[in-house]
């Protein structure tokens, strides 16, 4: 039985660093084409640096070629049903439609289940930048 995309997330938990928070995140990301990324948490002295678990898979999977994803699971240690922070979200927007499943991991069997355009409306994207590119060149012309 291949192991299912919760499963993957909290296996990630194990690899999480996390000496300031000591709140481990894990996310498993299923690509278009049924691969899957991993991520943890990896924490910094500066905190800012710190990169999140959504972060660290997306740019595995980017790395290795895929643009276009289907599922993400995101899970803590708590099982507290952590959701994306808003700069993840805005990360998975690049590459992800807005009907791109999150399911957040209540512990057990229980998950709490959003979409990312539920996550994260109006987001900016390509479109808005070339929206606006293109009104430039459209007062540049009048
Ligand atoms: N964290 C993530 O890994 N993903 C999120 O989107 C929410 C927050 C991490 C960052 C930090 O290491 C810890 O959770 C506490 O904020
Ligand atoms: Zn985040």
């Amino acid at each position: 039985m291949p192991e299912s995309l919760v499963e993957r997330a909290r296996e990630a938990l194990d690899n999480a660093y996390v000496p300031y928070s000591e709140y481990t995140v894990g996310a498993a990301l299923r690509t278009a084409d049924g691969e899957v990324y991993v991520g943890c948490n990896i924490e910094n002295a500066n905190y800012s640096n710190s990169l999140h678990a959504e972060e660290v898979a997306i740019a595995e999977a980017v790395k290795n070629g895929h643009t276009e994803f289907d599922r993400l699971v995101v899970t803590s240690g708590a099982r507290d049903g952590v959701t994306p922070c808003g700069m993840c979200r805005q990360t998975l927007a690049e590459f992800c439609d807005e009907d791109l499943p999150v399911v957040c991991d209540l512990g057990g069997d229980d998950v709490a289940e959003y979409t990312l355009g539920e996550l994260l409306p109006n987001t900016i994207s390509l479109d808005t930048l070339e929206a606006a590119a293109a009104k430039r060149d459209a007062d540049a012309d009048e």
